[in-house]
This record gives C-alpha cells, structure tokens and sequence, in this order.
C-alpha cells in the first residue's frame, strides 16, 4: 500500500529536538533603568532585556508569555558564511535550519491568538525557511514574503546581480489575522481632484466596468438628455438597481454631454491603506545604511569599527509594528543585536521583551535603551512619533541549571540555588504559577484555586506530613517536593508526595547551558546501517 507523503524538508538531524529545561529568570536591579520621573500616564515600566541564549530564554518565558505576544521580529543570523565580529555567523546549514526551526516552534507558541511572527532574512535561507515554517507553523498561517530595499544603493562591481533587498517572511498564529491599515500620505491622494467643487470633497473617477464578462450587467442606461448609454464589454460593476440608487442619491453622475456616467470615489470615505508587500521607498522603511548612521548619531564618540555591524533601521521596524499592533502590546524579538526592536516599541508605546546573548547586549543594546528612556536618542523614529522619554525596562539573566553533577556523578541541586530560587524552579517545572503567600507557609504557587505546591529541602517525617494534610483539608489538594520523606506517600490522600531531584530528573535535558547558533552544536546524524563515520575506527 502507497504510504501518505508530505511535502517537506529534510535536512541532518531534523529529527533531534532539545528536552529544554524551563529556566527562571534572575533580575539584576543594577542593569534594569527606569526613568526617574513619569513623562505621560502611558509610560510602560515592565519591559524586559533578557541576557542569554535565546532558545532557553523563550523557553523560560513560556509559561508566563504562552499566547500573550502581538509581535515577534526576528532578524537572525543570515548565514552568510561571513565572519562578523559581533556573532558567529558562519553556521552550517543544518544546524541552522535546525536551531531557528527550535525558536520558532517556540516563539508561535507565544503569539496571541490574533499575534504574527515577522523573520527578516537574506537570500541564503529564505526559501528553505519557508518551506520549513510551512511545515511547523501551517501554510494556511503564511501571510506573504516582504521584499524590503536593504540597499541605497545598487553594486556595480556584482558579477551576476547585485542583491539590493532582504525578504521578511511573515505568518500568522490564524489564517483569518488582518492587517492594521497605513495612514494616508499627501502622495496617496495625488488623484483625488474636486474639479466641480463638489461640497463631499476631493474624487476620483472609479472603474464602472464588470472584472469579469457578467450578460445580466449589459444593459442600456438612459441619461437625462434621453441618450442610451451602452454597458462596457464585460457589463456594468452594479446591478440596474444599485445602479439606480447610485444615480439617484450622486454617487454617479453623467457628463455634460449625457454621453457618459462617473462613478465618484471619494477621498473622505477612504479608510487607511493596506500595505504592500514592496517596501522600496527608502524614506519610508530606511536601508542598511541608514540603521548605521542611527546608531553613529546616537554614539557620536564611538569608533564606527565597534559599532554594531548589522543594525536594521527603526523606521522599518516602525512599519512593521505599526502594521501588527496597537499602543500597549507585546513585542518580542529573540535576536536583539544592537535592540532595535526595543527601542522602536518603546517609542511607540508597545511593551517589549528582547534577548541577545552576545556581550553587546551590555555595551550596545542598554546604553541606546537609557537613552531613549532618557530622552536622550533625537534620531531615528523619535521626530516621527514624538517621543519624549520614560518608562523603564528590567535586565534579567538566565538562572543556571537546576541541577548539577556532583563527584560521584549524581545530579544534585545546584548548589548556588537558594530556597526561593528552588522554590520558584521547581513550580515552573510542576507547571504551578510561582506565589509564595505570607500567611500560610506549604502554599508556594498553585495550578488552580484548590491545587498548591510546597517545596521544601527538608526530610519529612510522618508527623509532619500528617499535620500537612489536615491542614490542606479536604477541599484542597498540595503537591509536596521534599528532598527526602520518611513516610508511605499514599497514605495522605490530598497529598503528592515526591523526592527532589529524583522527581524531576527525567523531565529535561540538565545543565545544558549552550543552545547558541554554534557549528560545534550541530547534532549529530545517524548513520545510516552499515556505513562508517569518517572518523570511525576501522577496527570497530
Ligand atoms: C542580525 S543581528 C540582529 C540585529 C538587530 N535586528 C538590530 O537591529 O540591531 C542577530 C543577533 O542575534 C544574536 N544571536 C545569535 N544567536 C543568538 C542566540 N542563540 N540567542 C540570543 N541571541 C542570539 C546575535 O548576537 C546578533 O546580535
């Protein structure tokens, strides 16, 4: 029998996938900046930088963020083969398709139900990622492909073409999403005239033809002179009815000569309009270039060598949320660089999480942040939206692992862990919300209003797990993680008893601190049956 088939990709160890342990998140009050004084009443306080890598980031900002993000951009590693200062970009095409495809499954799981997820890439993957997202994300949820001008200018010295433009994939987390139309412009109205004076404003003339060849829509109009007016080709657009109405109520009206009618289309019943999907016009959504220059005005005492090499420009980064979200929503972008993203979001009065594991994350992305919260940054979008500074945003770093190897090779509690950092851990692992209560000490995080969790590193004996149940009661129910307990753990029937670790160990993958885009983290294929590695020994 014929198995089904599906279109996909493959590529070398497509099929291993990271058992991520979900991190917490460490705050540095050194690092957050909020600014000293409220600027409006809008001004957005609880934006997070998260230092680290980003795949044990998102996984770590799963259980709190799962369905609440309106934006994800993400302008990866293109993979270029080139060697840049400031990342490892030089990935292997596997490892590559492997690592963003790990991201993205997580990122689409934070998306809001009417939330997109932008990818900004170059020619070298683009179209293997699309085949790829089709395959995770659903090709009933790809939107289109931007083609976005990255160049100013055009290379004359391209053998073949030179590539003056970058593709922005984008999907939705539902095919039915819709898109927040643009403002008008000046120049988008050019062809709106008011050559009668009409009081209703500026029109145009409006296509009166049927888009397909329709006989019922053939038919003859009378003008007021007692002219017919024959029906284009393919018919009218309107039934004679509507027609009818039209005529009567102005919205079509005949020449002077009675010889033709006009549909008027007016510039005042317009809407915004919808985006395009070239986005050429460099005044409008900036180039490469541009976004350098941002970051020089801003650091006008910097070597331009030790800024960042592959800034993007805020005004794309405008267009794209301007499109996706409205004031107050939640941005994301999981490949920060010199944080572009954040600083655009915050200006816009979104709210925003970034995560960039490399050292600039430090010495770029938190001194354009305290600018901008500052009032300090005049240039990029800042003119356009009319920022003023405030709000703030707090600096977080990755936790260790839960658990590390001791001497003899068991998994222990690591032991820079302290009780609430453990407690806090352990309910993101049981899946209970952290929220430790002040009056009663066994309620740590709970699951719902009756299910709780206490997490201990004591030994329990019988007595006390006892007076823990008659405290829980019989309309509540407590998951207890103790390191040891001396007791049958069946005999308390609102109780869950269970040892730490032992009760965790087979959850994730432990102590795992490197997810970045490395060659050396490429997984290792298996070989297929009979053949030898390389590097195999001959002799087995
Ligand atoms: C092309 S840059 C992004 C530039 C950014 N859009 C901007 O406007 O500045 C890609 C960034 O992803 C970061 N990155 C690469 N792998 C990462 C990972 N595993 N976790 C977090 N950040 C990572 C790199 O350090 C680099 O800063």
């Amino acid at each position: 029998m014929n198995k089904k088939q599906k279109l996909e990709l493959t590529w070398i160890g497509k099929e291993n996938r990271p058992e991520l342990e979900p991190r917490i998140l460490l705050e540095d009050p050194e690092k957050s900046y909020h600014a000293r004084h409220k600027v409006t009443k809008k001004d957005i306080f609880d934006n997070r930088l998260i230092f680290g890598d980003n795949l044990l980031a998102l996984k770590a900002l799963e259980q709190e963020f799962a369905g609440k993000v309106k934006c994800v951009y993400i302008d990866p590693p293109f993979n270029t083969g080139q060697a840049f200062e400031h990342y490892d970009d030089g990935l292997e095409h596997s490892l590559w398709l492997s690592l963003v495809r790990d991201r993205i499954q997580l990122l689409f799981r934070l998306l809001e139900p009417n939330g997109t997820i932008w990818v900004h890439l170059d020619d070298n993957e683009v179209h293997y990622l699309k085949v790829m997202m089709d395959e995770v994300i659903g090709r009933q949820n790809y939107i289109t492909s931007i083609s976005w001008r990255a160049a100013d200018s055009s290379n004359n010295d391209a053998k073949q073409f030179s590539i003056d433009h970058n593709t922005i994939l984008v999907y939705a987390k539902a095919p039915n999403w819709l898109s927040k139309p643009l403002p008008r412009k000046e120049s988008d109205n050019k062809h709106y005239k008011n050559p009668d004076n009409d009081p209703r404003g500026p029109w145009f003339q409006g296509n009166l033809s049927s888009p397909n060849p329709r006989e019922n829509l053939r038919y003859e109009i009378v003008s007021p002179r007692g002219k017919n007016i024959h029906p284009p080709a393919n018919g009218w657009r309107w039934s004679k009815e509507l027609m009818n109405k039209m005529i009567a109520n102005g919205a079509i009206i005949f020449t002077k000569d009675g010889k033709r009618i006009i549909k008027k289309t007016y510039l005042a019943d317009q809407g915004g309009l919808s985006p395009s999907s070239l986005w050429y016009n460099i005044d409008e959504t900036g180039h490469n270039r541009q976004a350098k220059y941002e970051l020089k005005k801003l650091f006008p005492g910097v070597n331009t060598a030790d800024l960042f090499k592959t800034p993007k420009p805020e005004k794309l980064i405008k267009r794209i949320i301007e499109i996706a979200t409205n004031p107050g929503d939640l941005v994301l972008d999981s490949f920060a660089g010199s944080g572009t993203t954040g600083a655009v979001a915050h200006k816009m009065g979104r709210r925003w999480i970034m995560v960039e594991l490399g050292e600039h994350c430090h010495t770029h992305i938190i001194p354009r942040l305290k600018k901008v919260i500052d009032g300090e940054d005049p240039g990029g979008i800042t003119k356009a939206v009319n920022w003023k500074g405030g709000g703030g945003f707090r600096y977080y770093r990755l936790a260790p692992s839960l658990l590390e190897k001791d001497k003899w090779d068991n998994w222990v509690i690591n032991k820079s862990y302290n009780g609430a950092m453990l407690t806090e851990a352990l309910c993101k692992l049981e899946g209970f919300t952290y929220a430790p209560g002040d009056s009663i000490y066994w309620q740590h995080g709970h699951s719902t209003e009756q299910d709780f969790i206490y997490v201990t590193t004591a030994n329990l004996n019988h007595e006390q797990l006892q007076q823990l149940s008659d405290e829980v009661g019989s309309e509540r129910t407590l998951v207890v993680l103790c390191t040891a307990f001396r007791a049958r753990a069946d005999r308390y029937p609102n109780l869950t008893v269970k040892k730490i670790p032992r009760a965790v160990l087979a959850r994730c993958e432990w102590g795992h601190d490197d997810y970045s885009l490395r060659v050396e983290n490429l997984p290792k294929a298996p070989l297929p049956k009979g053949q030898m590695g390389l590097f195999d020994d001959e002799m087995g």
